[in-house]
């Protein structure tokens, strides 16, 4: 019998797509808790695990702030939890198969507590074949929702405790801003600050602009007052966040961009600053202007190429060329002092010849990344590079990319080698749990550094003088 879906807010891809002209609506308290839902949190535990990437990790925490606020405690194992919720993340295929191991493996707890409720959000939830498979075969969930309702768990959870069915509430719209969640952050040292949320880009393998709504940005004083707040409580680093960084401001029309916020931030003087993602399409000369004349903004770009073929990066919808890339790639370079830039790199795009595959080799090769996330295409539901024709088998996909980590590789160790008898600085996030000599943490330029030093060290920045260099770490001792 066909199963009737007409009750729950299902997920439409082909809508969620959609842009149209209307400008943002702010939300500034949109959290509503039932009182019945807070008697029944006392004395229960709450567990969130996130996949993916960092406005994920972000979301993660929003969820544990709700949850907190709710009157939930945070259990410290999965056996110990009374709700448990996967935020997922569809960006391949691979993230997916994880997430369909995880949901398989919490059957178990649900058959030793019956009163388990478990739920699933994140950028999978967005697309309606998940939401399919999950309710046709994974009968042991309870909660559904996606990326633009977070704000609605309370509800959601007290319909699902109420009713003992399945809640699903997915909705695909282009998003709003939702200020003033509450938010209980993971680390003391690092925060994460989101910018702007969504993505208008539309490249063509990508699932992000259709999971995450439209390119739509915080207010800058929302953002700054995020950042004083952060200081004031200790915080060393803040991250700005969004899919694409650089975009920031223009749909505000309120006359400032992404390299006016980012020296707006720096004159909070909190000690670090990082952001990320980065289009090339977007960057421009105020922002590595900022960079290079702000101490506080960290020496360190993630700005991915995808390609080193202007044939394939045409196709991906990428709208630059290898030559312009080069050209903002050597500006951050020569402008910015000791500056380290990644890059993300797919392999195996429909129909990627061989020759084509050599012009990304030699673009590696060229620019001598600091290090780069490496990925084989993973074809995307509802995105049009999935409908494209690609006669290149598997076994070539992975033997290309194979080829192209070594090349990666053999920078990334060139570069860190450069490092050796210099003194740079490091946050301390920690130490080895078998010798509380051994620290470690992240420099300016974002590497990771390892090295002897004082326990007392950690939450500062301290002088470290690099001895070592391997691929994927420096090592070293403390000096200051
Ligand atoms: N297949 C493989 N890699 C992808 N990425 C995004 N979509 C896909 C896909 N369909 C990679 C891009 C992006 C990074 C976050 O993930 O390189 O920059
Ligand atoms: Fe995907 Fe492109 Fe948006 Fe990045 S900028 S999330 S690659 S569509």
């Amino acid at each position: 019998m066909e199963k009737d879906y007409s009750k729950y807010f299902m997920p439409d891809l082909k809508k969620a797509g959609l842009r149209s002209k209307s400008s943002t609506e702010f939300i500034y308290d949109d959290l509503v808790i039932p009182e019945a839902l807070k008697e029944i949190a006392k004395g229960r535990k709450y567990l969130v695990r996130t996949f993916g990437c960092q406005a994920n990790e972000r979301d993660g925490e929003t969820l544990n702030g709700i949850f907190e606020a709710i009157g939930y405690t945070l259990a410290s194992k999965v056996d110990e939890a009374d709700v448990i919720i996967l935020n997922t993340c569809a960006i391949r295929e691979n993230a997916e198969q994880r997430v369909f191991g995880e949901i398989g493996n919490l059957k178990r707890l649900k058959q030793n507590n019956k009163d388990l409720i478990f739920g699933i959000c994140g950028c999978m939830i967005q697309e309606e074949h998940v939401v399919n498979k999950i309710l046709d075969k994974f009968h042991q969930v309870d909660i559904l929702f996606g990326t633009h309702n977070i704000q609605n768990l309370p509800s959601l959870l007290l319909k699902a405790i109420e009713s003992k069915e399945t809640v699903v509430e997915v909705y695909s719209k282009e998003g709003e801003v939702i200020e003033a969640l509450p938010v209980r952050r993971n680390d003391n040292l690092k925060a994460w600050v989101n910018i702007m949320y969504g993505c208008d880009k539309f490249c063509t393998y990508c699932i992000v602009p259709y999971t995450r709504g439209k390119e739509r940005s915080r207010k800058m004083e929302d953002i700054l007052e995020e950042v004083r707040e952060l200081k004031n409580e200790g915080y060393q680093e803040v991250t700005l966040l969004g899919q694409n960084v650089n975009a920031y401001g223009k749909d505000l029309n309120l006359g400032y961009e992404f390299g006016d916020l980012l020296i707006e931030v720096a004159k909070t003087n909190i000690p670090r600053i990082r952001f990320t993602t980065s289009h090339p399409w977007d960057f421009n000369h105020k922002m590595i202007d900022a960079i290079r004349d702000y101490d506080n903004i960290m020496p360190f770009v993630h700005l991915p190429l995808q390609s080193g073929d202007d044939e394939i990066l045409k196709r991906m919808g990428r709208r630059y060329t290898y030559e312009s890339y080069k050209e903002l790639y050597n500006e951050i370079r020569s402008k910015v002092k000791g500056v380290s830039i990644t890059t993300d790199i797919i392999v195996g795009f429909p129909g990627e010849s061989e020759e084509q595959f050599l012009n990304t080799l030699k673009a590696c090769e060229e620019l001598s990344y600091d290090s780069a996330y490496t990925f084989i295409y993973s074809p995307r539901n509802g995105t049009p590079a999935a409908r494209m024709k690609d006669d290149v088998s598997l076994e070539t996909k992975k033997e290309r990319f194979n080829r192209l980590c070594d090349v990666v590789l053999k920078h990334a160790l060139k570069h860190n080698k450069e490092y050796v008898g210099q003194t740079v600085n490091v946050l301390v996030e920690g130490y080895s749990k078998r010798n509380k000599n051994i620290l470690s943490g992240y420099s300016d330029s974002n590497k990771l550094v390892n090295f002897k030093g004082d326990e007392n060290s950690v939450g500062k920045i301290v002088k470290v003088k690099i001895t070592k260099a391997k691929s994927f770490t420096l090592e070293g001792e403390q000096v200051e």
